[in-house]
């Protein structure tokens, strides 16, 4: 069995439909001023398409970058709170929609650590089980199931997807260490209760998505429990906070990531930031960050990306990787998003309406 399991493809999906700050203070009480100093949001973006078709491109792009076809793909990981359906998993529709009739396929919900959580199960599964091509995307549809008439949390959230395809290597690269974790005692912190099995589904406002949110005791747990995942993650490499490259962190505030890289005194030049141009995509957050890098030329053979995350749960998660040698793609992907030829706006009119 290998003992490396390395990143070689990557790829991101984002929808077109821009909603700014802006556009949200036309529906909301709220302002550009208090989401940017509050959060470091300035747009977000809004899917008009299933969370498995943002979901499939991005697979496919990944692929594509590692020179592979969907059928090559033997284990398809989709890290989302947002399914298309309960059933089946959102796996199984991506599966479909991008031909890879190979896969075993899962659904990983762990809200905001769900990249980091399906990290560690495929390189566990490469390096205990064999597999051979692991592809894992983040995807979510968030903007579906937000409540428009609660601002606090409206304004936070986004659309889109992130892929990667891990293979065995033998060189030491990919995901070296990581500690996942979660604060269950406080899951009331961020819970949708009227969806699901424990609630009422004959009464009136279920499915109404009225979020139960506590930012303020979010932020605090997010800062103290990423610290200390990254604490274990560094103790278990035997590194110290001068060894890393770069992080990259699941972007759910600006001020949080700002908090821990304070905390971590690594200066925001070394920290991957994207939250400005698509809010909280979840799951999402640090695939499609990764890619961004990727594109802009950041990582370097050898570079040691320090991956940190928190989410519905509380779920908590860090990890620590080896860039392996692959910087540049082998091929594009010609898969694109059906097109939109409505506004954020007007893809949100009716939730708006029924919510406001
Ligand atoms: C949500 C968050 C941005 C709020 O920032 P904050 O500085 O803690 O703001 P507060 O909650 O203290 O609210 C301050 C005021 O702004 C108001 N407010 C909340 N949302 C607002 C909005 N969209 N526009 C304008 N005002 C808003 C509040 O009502 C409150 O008013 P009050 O002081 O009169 O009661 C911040 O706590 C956060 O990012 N938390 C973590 C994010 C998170 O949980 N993400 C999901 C999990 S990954």
């Amino acid at each position: 069995m290998a003992k490396f399991a390395n990143i070689t493809g990557w790829g991101k999906c984002m929808p077109p439909a821009v909603m700014t700050n802006d556009d949200m203070a036309t529906v909301l009480d709220t302002s550009d001023e208090w989401i940017k100093s509050r959060s470091g949001i300035s747009e977000r973006r809004v899917s008009h398409v299933p969370v498995s078709d943002l979901a499939s491109v991005a697979g496919q792009r990944a692929l594509a970058a590692a020179g592979y076809q969907p059928e090559d793909v033997d284990l398809l990981i989709v890290a989302t709170c947002t399914p298309d359906t309960v059933i089946p998993s959102t796996a199984a529709h991506v599966q479909k929609k991008m031909g890879a009739a190979n896969a075993a396929v899962f659904d990983l919900n762990a809200g905001c650590s769900g990249f980091i959580y399906s990290l560690e199960v495929a390189t566990a599964m490469i390096r205990a089980a064999g597999y051979k091509r692991v592809l894992i995307i983040g995807a979510e549809r968030i903007t579906w199931f937000l409540n428009w008439s609660l601002r606090d949390t409206a304004v936070l959230f986004g659309d889109g997807a992130g892929a990667v395809l891990v293979e065995p290597s033998d060189e030491e690269c990919g995901l070296l260490a990581s500690h996942l974790g979660c604060e269950g005692d406080a899951l009331e912190a961020l819970l949708l209760p009227n969806f699901g099995t424990a609630g009422n589904r004959f009464v009136d406002d279920y499915a109404k998505f009225d979020v139960s949110f506590d930012g303020r005791e979010i932020f605090r747990r997010a800062v103290r429990g990423m610290a200390q995942e990254i604490t274990k993650v560094l103790d278990d490499l035997g590194l110290s906070n001068d060894d890393i490259d770069i992080i990259i962190p699941h972007q759910a505030n600006a001020r949080i990531i700002e908090s821990l890289a304070n905390h971590l005194s690594v200066p925001m030049s070394q920290v991957a930031l994207n939250i400005q141009n698509y809010g909280n995509t979840s799951a999402a957050t640090i695939p499609v960050a990764l890619c961004e890098l990727l594109e802009d030329g950041r990582i370097k053979h050898g570079n040691r990306l320090l991956l940190a995350a928190f989410g519905a749960g509380l779920t908590r998660g860090a990890g620590m990787i080896r860039w392996g040698d692959r910087v540049t793609p082998l091929a594009q992907s010609d898969a694109e998003l059906p097109p939109c030829d409505q506004t954020a706006l007007e893809i949100m009119s009716e939730a708006i309406k029924h919510t406001g």
